[in-house]
């Protein structure tokens, strides 16, 4: 071949490549500043009507705007606050610093911690307190808040800024006060910019133990282990090697299982048949015995497995092998580690309960969630953030929610305020014990039905839980009819709740 031919035959080929990648490169900074262009300002109990009169595909008994847009007897998020109460008090401080943090394994990252630590400290209440937590924020630049994620806390406490409170910005604090009505196992994090704050460690556990225990917990100890995503590293309680719980043979130990992190994470448990006694703090009625069985725990979800200690030897319970953050209960000889075996399924676990009133609920509303994605933004109904028309609910409904994951991963559906109850997996009724929920993962292909009643008035997010997919996009309301926003999302405030 002539030099020639070789320089017209690199032309052909090269021409057309550089091109395509040149195109590639401007069309994905486009959709990337798309993404980060960030409304100025919005009224998260009005924004349908400010982006637009919006159709309602897929959302059946929308009300009409007018009667929306009547303010008589309207009443501010803010003014919604924790009822009075005679039971004891438990005051704790948190406060949010910028810090380069060593980590047990040696590197330094850039994290925000909560009283100097990631995850911050873990709050144990119990059933029927009034929490006060009072959140300082030192130098967090951007501002911070806390939500606390699973608690059914009034409107005003509900910690997303710019729909319950301003940001709470360096050298101001804010109050939090609120009743921990249910016992299990919550967490708490950050709602200013909540992927980012979240990811370099705005959270930690909070543990409601129950007033008086229920004659199915028979565990006679406990442990937390708390997953999180801090920048590239996996963390299990803060640090980067396992976690060893103490435990004689015979001993029920409550494993309080939180994935903080945005992907699932899937885990065996090799040594000793389990059961799963909870999920999101909700107890599950007659939980059978498993093994074998891996459990995939979405994020933002908890889930607490009841453990008996082995005569002779350990139980580890395990993420996959590339996470190596594995927790050793007991302490005899190491089982074997099992490969493969059936992922859990909640649709058939566990007992129904006798004469169980919520089967028999006709729905005031029904909606009807699309999750998935368009090119580069994830989205409800073809829709993402405020172009999403809200839910929008009486107090008192019986409300219907039909959820879709079509696409783009895993989707933890997260709602505020309130526990929903799964009614049914692609179609099929739950067969079990019920399941209450404030997360579900979906994956892809898998349709749900939930119910909840409309018991907390308010303004409440409901959003995917992969924060990094509620930053694109998916993440919308479920308003309550009368009530309204005192602060303002946008770039203006620099309420930004899931930038
Ligand atoms: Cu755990 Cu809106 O979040
Ligand atoms: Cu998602």
């Amino acid at each position: 071949m002539t030099d020639r031919k070789q320089a017209k035959r690199l032309i052909y080929i090269g021409l057309p490549l550089i091109v395509v990648i040149l195109v590639g490169a401007a069309l994905s900074t486009y959709f990337w500043q798309m993404r980060l262009q960030k409304p100025q300002e919005i009224n998260m109990a009005h924004h349908q009507m400010s982006a637009g009169r919006t159709d309602m595909a897929g959302m059946e008994h929308m009300e009409s705007m007018e009667e929306f847009s009547s303010e008589d007897g309207a009443v501010s998020c803010a003014s919604i606050t924790a009822q009075e109460s005679s039971e004891s008090t438990r005051k704790f401080d948190l406060t949010g610093t910028r810090t380069k943090l060593k980590l047990d394994n040696g590197k330094t990252v850039d994290a925000f911690t909560l009283n100097g630590t990631t995850p911050g400290p873990e709050l144990r209440v119990t059933e029927g307190d009034r929490v006060i937590v009072t959140l300082h924020n030192n130098d967090i630049e951007d501002g911070i808040t806390i939500h606390w994620h699973g608690i059914e806390v009034p409107c005003s406490q509900d910690g997303v800024a710019g729909v319950t409170q301003d940001t709470v910005r360096p050298g101001e604090q804010f109050t939090y006060t609120f009743i921990a009505t249910n016992p299990g196992t919550f967490w708490y994090h950050s709602h200013q910019m909540s992927s980012i704050q979240v990811s370099k460690g705005l959270l930690g556990a909070l543990i409601v133990e129950p007033k008086k225990r229920f004659e199915s917990d028979t565990s006679t100890s406990e442990a937390t282990a708390l997953y999180q995503q801090l920048g590239s590293s996996m963390l299990l309680n803060g640090s980067t090697r396992g976690l060893a719980v103490p435990g004689k043979p015979g001993e029920h130990v409550r494993l309080r299982l939180i994935n903080s992190g945005n992907e699932t994470i899937e885990f065996n448990v090799d040594g000793a048949p389990y059961r799963i006694v909870a999920m999101d703090g909700h107890d599950l009625h007659e939980p059978g015995l498993l093994e074998g069985t891996i459990v995939p725990i979405g994020a933002g979800q908890r889930y607490d497995l009841l453990i008996t200690v082995p005569e002779s030897g350990q139980v580890v319970v395990s993420g996959p092998a590339s996470m190596s953050l594995p927790i050793t209960i007991g302490s005899g000889s190491q089982p074997q580690y099992s490969e493969g075996g059936q992922m859990f399924s909640f649709v058939d676990y566990g007992t129904p309960l006798p004469n169980d009133r919520v089967l028999q609920v006709k729905p005031d509303r029904h909606f009807d969630l699309k999750l998935g994605q368009n090119l580069f933004v994830k989205s409800i109904n073809g829709k993402s953030f405020h172009e999403i028309p809200p839910m929008t609910v009486e107090e008192g409904d019986q409300v219907l929610i039909t959820v879709s994951n079509e696409g783009g991963g895993d989707h933890p559906f997260h709602l505020h305020g309130h526990t929903f109850r799964v009614l049914s997996r692609n179609g099929v009724a739950l067969q079990g014990s019920p399941v209450y929920l404030d997360t579900l993962l979906t994956k892809e292909g898998e349709t749900y039905e939930l119910y909840l009643e409309a018991n907390n008035p308010g303004l409440w997010m409901v959003h995917c839980h992969n924060l990094r997919h509620a930053s694109m996009g998916m993440s919308m309301m479920l308003n309550y009819e009368g009530v309204t926003a005192p602060y303002r999302v946008g770039t203006k405030s620099g309420n930004l709740p899931d930038l």
